[in-house]
């Protein structure tokens, strides 16, 4: 039972004492409905812990009943190009995560489809603190790199002082024996990794955060810095910050 229910079943108890203006009664009235507006209009205090970016970070569950109704994040939902360096708390680079590829089901698919379900795109996470790849399965981020390389990970200025910019890598070798050319295994890991980014995006528009899908950045540089080889592409970037 929340707080609206509580407040209506005590003020239908206390009714009586209502018209007799008990003063005790009407100031803990009043409390319970200035908590219930201020659950209703969505002010009241989230939790905010700041995140601690050592060698591996273990993720929030999400809280499936947070943000906005999707309609409202759909009519919001705007490419931004002017972020600040304020960080993501722990709950929203968890969620964030989670909504571009986080395990929404008992079979472990994900928040996002995957062309015949071979989920061949990784995320890393190029933050100020190193770059850490995603694990969908363990909902965790292990680091790959030390340092601050967001200026590999973005070709504009806005990126390099944002918290956040996912650089979405394919591993072809997924698509080893599935009788499909390498041109199309490209195009369909895009196709993937746009999903992940656009739940990103409505994501930020449903929690008051900042997001842009890009195509531009280094990358012969970032698939250099993790190591990665010819069977790797980078395919799609995102900056999301406040
Ligand atoms: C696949 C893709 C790549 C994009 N690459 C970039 C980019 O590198 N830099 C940029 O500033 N915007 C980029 N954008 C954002 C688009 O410019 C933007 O979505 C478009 O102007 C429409 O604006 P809106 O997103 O606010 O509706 C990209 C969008 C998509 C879907």
């Amino acid at each position: 039972m929340d707080l609206r229910h509580i407040f209506i079943k005590f003020a239908i108890s206390n009714s009586a004492s209502l018209t007799n203006q008990n003063p005790t009664t009407m100031k803990t009235l009043l409390i319970l409905l200035i908590s219930t507006l201020m659950i209703s209009c969505g002010t009241a205090t989230k939790p905010s812990t700041p995140v601690t970016y050592g060698e591996s970070i273990e993720l929030l569950q999400p809280d499936l009943d947070g943000g906005l109704p999707i309609n409202r994040a759909l009519s919001l939902r705007a490419s931004s190009r002017d972020f600040s360096d304020a960080p993501l708390s722990l709950e929203e680079l968890s969620e964030v995560l989670w909504a571009a590829a986080g395990v929404n089901r008992p079979d472990g698919h994900l928040t996002a489809p995957s062309a015949i379900g071979l989920y061949p795109v990784s995320l890393y996470a190029f933050t100020p603190e190193g770059v850490y790849l995603y694990s969908s399965a363990d909902h965790t981020l292990t680091r790959v790199a030390e340092g601050d390389h967001r200026e590999l990970s973005a070709a504009q200025d806005f990126a390099f002082v944002a918290p956040l910019n996912i650089v979405y890598i394919a591993d072809l070798g997924k698509y080893n024996n599935k009788g499909i050319p390498r041109e199309k295994a490209e195009y369909l890991c895009g196709q993937d990794a746009a999903g992940y980014a656009e739940n990103v995006n409505l994501y930020a528009a449903g929690h008051s955060l900042k997001a842009i899908t890009r195509g531009s950045l280094r990358s012969a540089e970032v698939l250099e810095l993790l190591g990665l080889g010819e069977e790797h592409v980078v395919v799609l970037a995102q900056t999301v910050g406040k």
